[in-house]
């Protein structure tokens, strides 16, 4: 699988709606002055910012070391690290994730490390792409790989469970599931689609040359055209998302 880069700049530039969009969660999380928390998958520490701001010991971890580089600058403790290979013992009282989990192809690694990480009646609580997600973007470049000859499941960062998938995940991995929800969201890009196929299609781009991308851009462009350009000429994507909050048993 080709990899997946971060630049925070382009990031927040393209993307900046993913912590805006995700901040309902804390909500969910409710999280307690003096509690040590876990961000999973943190970027570049917007929502770990404000748990930290919340009272919490909050840690965030990211592969990206450029998105761990500007969550420090926010003042942030934070590390580079593979979700898949936690290091924790029974030592956060909450673990949080944000539009992290679905890039993560072996979740029950991740799910064993989160249970691991977690004191007995710990919370974990996250929000990922469910079933569904961005479902055109995926036909869009089905149709393109069937043209270029190639297989799309080599090219495929994300996993987008549906809900009994998800709920029988965290059962297994020791969580008793207390709310799970999946429901669209549909979510107005700030600029052009092309700029969001550049920030978060990168695996699926490396299936062409470099100079060849431009165009394949293009063609994704025009056949996500009819369902995503807005009559105002804006662009917006079918996001589903799955919202969960789950305990680790006793
Ligand atoms: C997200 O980070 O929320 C996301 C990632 C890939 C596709 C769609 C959404």
């Amino acid at each position: 699988m080709p990899v997946q880069i971060w630049n925070p700049d382009v990031y927040q530039r393209h993307a900046g709606f993913v912590p805006t969009l995700g901040a309902p969660l804390l909500d969910l999380l409710a999280p307690q002055a003096g509690e040590r928390i876990l961000d999973l998958g943190c970027g570049d520490g917007a929502l770990t910012l404000k748990l930290k701001d919340a009272g919490c010991q909050v840690f965030g971890i990211d592969s990206s070391e450029a998105q761990i580089a500007a969550a420090r600058a926010r003042g942030l403790e934070a590390r580079v690290m593979d979700a898949h290979a936690l290091p924790f013992n029974a030592e956060f009282d909450a673990v949080f994730s944000n539009a992290a989990l679905h890039w993560m192809l072996q979740p029950r690694r991740v799910l064993a490390g989160v249970a691991a990480a977690l004191k007995p009646g710990g919370r974990f609580v996250g929000e990922m792409g469910g079933a569904g997600n961005v479902a055109s973007v995926i036909e869009a470049y089905r149709q393109e790989f069937a043209t270029l000859g190639r297989e799309l499941t080599d090219y495929n960062p994300w996993f987008f469970p549906d809900e009994s998938t998800w709920a029988n995940l965290l059962a297994d991995s020791g969580f008793e599931v207390l709310a799970l929800e999946r429901f669209q969201r549909p979510t107005p890009l700030p600029g052009d689609v092309g700029d969001w196929l550049n920030l978060m299609t990168q695996t699926f781009l490396a299936a062409v040359e470099e100079p060849e991308q431009p165009a394949l851009i293009g063609r994704l462009r025009e056949s996500l055209r009819p369902t995503a350009q807005q009559a105002d000429g804006s662009w917006s994507l079918d996001y589903v998302r799955l919202r969960f909050v789950a305990r680790k048993r006793a």
